[in-house]
């Protein structure tokens, strides 16, 4: 096996270029911005951490936010290029980057957004990376679930009210996690909603 082979950053970037390589899916923002799109400001900078094909960061550069999409993946870089080109965003630049070894600077941003991404390790550098009275919108897959859907490994999931333990610092604006409660056939289950403010 060559040393790239062992790279666990190298393998982690083959997996997710195959899945964005074979993958039929769109672009969509998540649902803790769709649903909370009016706490936004007016206008300033954005992130969309581990973009993926972009869907917040598209979202967002719509609305007319300067905003940086970074991701591992060269394909889904690729990809959300072509989606900002077809739309004329040039005030959306999507980078190819490991946000582990280069996390953002120091109040480098007035939004924030992290959908189904979840590196704990990393959350005192993006709280330190707004600026004073910045949001941060967060969404990604907990234990308590109602489908299958997502990691099966549970390190990878939320457990309960953990968001608002890891964001204990900043002013929650909005959280929702329903766990199983009532009418498991209804509602937004599976996954914890955070929209915190500093
Ligand atoms: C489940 S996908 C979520 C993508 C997107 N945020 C969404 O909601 O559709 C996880 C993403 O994290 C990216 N990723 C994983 N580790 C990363 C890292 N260290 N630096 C940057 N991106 C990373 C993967 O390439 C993948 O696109």
């Amino acid at each position: 096996m060559s040393q790239q082979e062992h790279d666990p950053t190298q393998q982690l970037r083959t997996k997710w270029d195959q899945r964005y390589a074979d993958e039929e899916k769109v672009a969509r923002p998540a649902e803790v911005l769709l649903n909370n799109a009016h706490l936004l400001p007016e206008q300033g900078c954005a992130l969309d951490l581990a973009c993926g094909l972009g869907g917040n960061a598209l979202f967002l550069a719509d609305r007319g936010f300067m905003v940086e999409a970074w991701d591992l993946s060269a394909v889904a870089i690729q990809r959300l290029e072509r989606s900002a080109g077809q739309r004329n965003l040039n005030n959306l630049h999507a980078r190819v980057r490991d946000v582990e070894s280069q996390p953002p600077h120091a109040e480098q941003f007035d939004v924030i957004v992290i959908s189904y991404f979840l590196e704990r390790a990393l959350i005192p550098t993006l709280i330190q990376a707004l600026r004073p009275g910045g949001l941060i919108f967060y969404q990604t897959f907990t234990r308590q679930a109602v489908s299958s859907e997502g990691p099966q490994n549970p390190a990878f999931r939320l457990a309960d009210q953990e968001l608002l333990q890891l964001f204990r610092d900043l002013k929650v604006r909005v959280y929702r996690e329903e766990g199983r409660l009532g009418d498991l056939s209804l509602g937004s289950r599976d996954v914890a909603m955070l929209v915190a403010q500093k």
